[in-house]
């Protein structure tokens, strides 16, 4: 039997999606998710699934891998094969291979779950260990306190202050209106909910996107900011909590969260919304 590497392309998303939403679990969050592809349908439809990757066996999907932008590879697997060999052997060939349309030449990044050999035999293989992200968790068993101030959940008439958030709480970002039209008529989407805080004064001051993986699956948020006018007033605690208890509404059994442990403000602002931080995951990384 042989591992087959294919770019579903639209027709062949939804499986993908569908193996993605099964692997999600609470004793494994840390893994790509169906939000980080409900996230990247800003770029459309299409784009998206010229961006998706499958490894199959038997015609089985075994991994799923998301091109998160230039030289970045997401992947996870199915948790049952996170040691396979065979697997880990052909998705690695495929990796190290700029020809096979996975990755290019010259510095690269493979992010996979902690456990995945995939990322055991990149590094025996001269990879070396990225930056730490530090990934949190927080279990949605228990109803979620609602959150301090003015939380509200972004519709029509309030894209232009969630797009505004976005680009000044991320330096760079070319979020934009019709990014997040592209975004929120995506499939993905549906499953999803994003959420603005506003400041006494009315100002938009914070914001979070959050996407259920179905009931029982653990949920994500991506992205989270706010805006550099409002920070260290409370508000990124309060929109944290606001989408800990939209993740419960939609059925998630947990939230969870990555970010990079370098982050001053993100670890704080998550353990005081009651997420727990895990211990540090890197992704794998290939010098140019
Ligand atoms: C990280 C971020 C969301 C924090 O928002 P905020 O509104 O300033 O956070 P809060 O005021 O609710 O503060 C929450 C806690 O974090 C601490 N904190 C916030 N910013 C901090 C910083 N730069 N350094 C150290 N601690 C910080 C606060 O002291 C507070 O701690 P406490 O609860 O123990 O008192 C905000 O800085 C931001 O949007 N950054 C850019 C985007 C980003 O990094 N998003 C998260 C990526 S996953």
């Amino acid at each position: 039997m042989t591992i087959v590497l294919a770019t579903p392309g639209s027709d062949g998303l939804d499986a993908a999606v569908v193996a993605l939403r099964e692997w999600q679990s609470d004793a494994a969050p840390r893994q790509l998710h169906p939000g980080d592809v409900g996230w990247f349908w800003q770029l459309g439809a299409q784009a998206t699934a010229a961006a998706v990757r499958t490894w199959s066996r038997d015609g089985r999907i075994l991994a799923v891998g998301l091109l998160d932008g230039p030289g970045l590879l997401r992947i996870t697997t199915a948790p049952e094969t996170r040691r396979d060999r065979e697997l880990a052997r052909s998705v690695i060939a495929d990796v190290i291979e700029p020809g096979r349309g996975v990755l290019p030449e010259g510095a690269v990044d493979v992010e996979a779950p902690p456990d995945a050999l995939i990322l055991d035999q990149l590094l025996e293989a001269g990879w070396v260990a990225g930056e730490p992200w530090t990934p949190l968790h927080r279990d949605l068993t228990e109803p979620v306190p609602p959150p301090a101030g003015r939380i509200e959940v972004v519709d029509a008439d309030r894209v232009a202050d969630r797009v505004e958030v976005q680009r000044a709480a991320f330096g760079g970002s070319s979020f934009t209106t019709q990014r997040w039209q592209a975004m929120a008529a995506g499939s993905l989407y549906r499953d999803a909910r994003c959420l603005i805080a506003y400041a006494d004064s009315g100002a938009a001051a914070a914001i979070v996107t959050v996407w259920s993986a179905g009931p029982g699956k653990p949920g994500l948020l991506e992205p989270l900011g706010v805006h550099p006018d409002h920070r260290r007033r409370g508000h990124g605690t309060a929109i944290t909590v606001a989408a800990a208890a939209a993740l419960r509404e939609l059925g998630a059994s947990s939230a969870f969260v990555c970010t990079p442990s370098g982050n001053l403000g993100a670890v704080p602002t998550y353990v005081s919304a009651g997420f727990q931080p895990h211990a540090e995951v890197r992704d794998a990384h290939r010098p140019g």
